[in-house]
């Protein structure tokens, strides 16, 4: 039977967790130090997947000051609990977060070579708002995505 995951605010113990998670796919990744730093930062939500103790995935968002968007900073799930929908309820996750916090919406950059993230992305209802050509270090392309809810 698959494990059954719980999704929870992280904390300083979850640290190893996530930086296994982080070295296990390449690309840009989260250091120890940005986790810690938004560990404790009032204007991040940082939630992860939990199933036995292990953490199977999670999302960092950012609530910048002075903006009425919210920014989706990272999204990841292990490899071996891919496939499955816990992709789907962390971005859910993230945009409640971003709702609680009286965001109009979520925006962020992704990778337009992403095809897993850019379907996700696109199910859930996102919508490219920009192409950013060689926006990566290794000069890889990505488009800007948002979705705005409708007001309350
Ligand atoms: C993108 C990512 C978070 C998806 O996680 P996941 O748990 O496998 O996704 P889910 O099982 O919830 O899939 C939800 C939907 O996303 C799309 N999707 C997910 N993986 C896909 C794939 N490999 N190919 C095509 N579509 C895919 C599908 O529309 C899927 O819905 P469906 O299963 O009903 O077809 C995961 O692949 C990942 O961690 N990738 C590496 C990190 C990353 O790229 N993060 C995004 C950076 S912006």
């Amino acid at each position: 039977m698959p494990p059954e995951y719980r999704l929870r605010t992280a904390r300083a113990t979850d640290l190893p967790g996530l930086l296994a998670l982080e070295a296990r796919f390449p690309g840009d990744r989260l250091s120890a130090r940005q986790f810690r730093h938004h560990l404790g930062n009032p204007r991040a939500r940082l939630r992860v997947a939990v199933a036995g103790g292990q953490v199977a995935g999670y999302h960092l968002v950012l609530l910048r000051a002075g903006s009425a968007w919210a920014r989706l900073y990272s999204i990841a799930v292990d490899p071996a609990a891919r496939g499955r929908g816990l992709g789907r309820r962390l971005l859910a996750d993230a945009e409640r977060q971003a709702r609680v916090a009286g965001r109009r919406g979520l925006r962020f950059e992704v990778r337009q070579d992403n095809a897993a993230a850019v379907a996700l992305y696109e199910a859930a209802g996102y919508r490219r708002q920009a192409a950013l050509p060689a926006y990566y270090q290794d000069g890889g392309s990505g488009w800007r995505y948002a979705r705005a809810w409708a007001a309350p």
